[in-house]
């Protein structure tokens, strides 16, 4: 894909931001087992109801969720305006199967809009094209109801359809938002999708009325018109850079911090803050940006796993904010181990795996002035290795002659990720 001067401009706020808070919040948070459990335990409408009588929110508190995301340094939020179950957190006047019409009484999204401004966060709606509330959404191999397609009542596809592109302007004219977070296509024609593409959502004429309410505002790529988005969005996986293509393909990684991104006591494949900070520094080294769900509990708090993870986050991202924000791809090759990120001219060298004693960089584009650690400033000493060497003979060993060797402390700073700025001679 090829970006114009003016698509630069109107992602520039994105591409700066790196870091992402995702929201995943609905009913499903009640159930606590996945935002799939409707499908997963195929639970028809009647029975899921319950989820809506008892979801009250009564812990969700925006500016919590505003100011944790910030703290963490974090620069955007995407929530969840609707998930496939088809409960909308927003007073929409479509559907009353929305928050302010259930035990909670309030807009969410209107709270978590207003909260993130005031903290100066960017905010981003996600919305689910399926949706297996609405009467008219096909009982396709998705819908939880697809077991007893035999006995239901033909359905108005188009009519849904209606529905979708009118709560899909009743957002942007409402609350304004910096990204629409589609999800998902799947237009294949077996049975069990039969067809949830482009033709069938409208895409093209729904895309060509987001230009014209919200020129600024930023779409992803899951509405299937292949082109048409401002960036993609891999799921769960960091992709390679030689997918990517450095900057020219805009991309956000979204992640789960467990294994869900409805709150799930039960998965518990989590994250450490470490490896957090690498899918963070290695999507920034690759000119992308990385999008952390944080799964509110069923009354909507940020469960406290979560809360310390964001917080070992944050005091890192405190210190070493200059290597992500703002930051990208940089043309010097990575040492076996290590991220390169570069931001005007200023380059970080982010440790992964720890050497003993020597790092070897090479492809410097001018001789190396200064290097330091980012969380305490103090001096890494360095050597270039040359034809004829006054070296020690195993520094010389380091590394071929022009190459710059960095001499390491052997006991690895006490921070998550170790981050070296290199400052060369102009
Ligand atoms: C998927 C899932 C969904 C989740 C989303 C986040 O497509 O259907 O549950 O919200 O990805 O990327």
């Amino acid at each position: 894909m090829t970006s114009t001067t003016a698509d630069i401009d109107r992602t520039a706020w994105f591409r700066d931001a790196r870091f992402g808070m995702f929201i995943h919040f609905g009913l499903y948070s009640v159930a606590g087992r996945h935002e799939w459990v409707q499908n997963y335990e195929s639970i028809g409408e009647s029975d899921y109801r319950v989820y809506f009588e008892h979801f009250t929110a009564d812990r969700f508190d925006a500016s919590t969720w505003a100011r944790t995301a910030k703290a963490a340094g974090m620069e955007y939020v995407v929530l969840t305006s609707k998930h496939h179950e088809g409960f909308c957190l927003w007073d929409s006047e479509y559907t009353d199967y929305s928050a302010p019409q259930s035990p909670a009484g309030r807009d969410l999204v209107e709270e978590l809009v207003a909260a993130c401004r005031s903290e100066g966060l960017r905010i981003g709606l996600y919305y689910s094209l399926l949706d297996w509330h609405h009467p008219d959404f096909p009982l396709d191999g998705f819908h939880p109801d697809w077991k007893n397609r035999s006995t239901s009542e033909p359905r108005d596809g188009d009519g849904y359809v209606s529905y979708l592109h009118a709560q899909v302007e009743e957002l942007i004219v409402r609350f304004g938002p910096d990204i629409l977070w589609f999800d998902f296509s799947y237009p294949g024609d077996s049975v069990v999708e039969q067809g949830k593409g482009a033709d069938f959502w409208q895409s093209e004429r729904l895309l060509a009325r987001i230009t014209e309410l919200a020129p600024d505002m930023l779409v992803n790529d899951r509405l299937d018109v292949p082109g048409s988005e401002d960036f993609i969005t891999p799921e769960e996986v960091q992709p390679s850079r030689d997918i990517v293509n450095g900057d020219l393909q805009l991309w956000e990684a979204c992640r789960t911090l467990n294994g869900s991104w409805g709150y799930a006591p039960t998965y518990q494949n989590w994250l450490d803050a470490g490896q957090v900070l690498r899918l963070l520094i290695d999507s920034v080294s690759k000119g992308g940006n990385l999008l952390l769900n944080v799964g509110p509990t069923g009354r909507g708090d940020i469960e406290k796993r979560a809360a310390l993870l964001l917080g070992d986050v944050g005091e890192w991202m405190d210190v070493h904010e200059s290597s992500i924000r703002g930051a990208g791809v940089s043309s010097i090759p990575a040492p076996e181990g290590c991220r390169i990120t570069e931001r005007d001219g200023r380059v970080f060298v982010h440790v992964f795996d720890w050497p003993t004693g020597h790092l070897v960089l090479r492809g410097l584009p001018a001789p190396l002035a200064f290097a330091r650690f980012v969380h305490d400033g103090v001096e890494v000493r360095h050597e270039v290795i040359g034809e004829v060497s006054d070296l020690a003979p195993h520094v010389v060993l380091a590394g071929p002659a022009g190459s710059t060797v960095l001499k390491l402390p052997i006991v690895r700073p006490d921070v998550l990720i170790p981050v070296i700025e290199l400052d060369f001679a102009r």
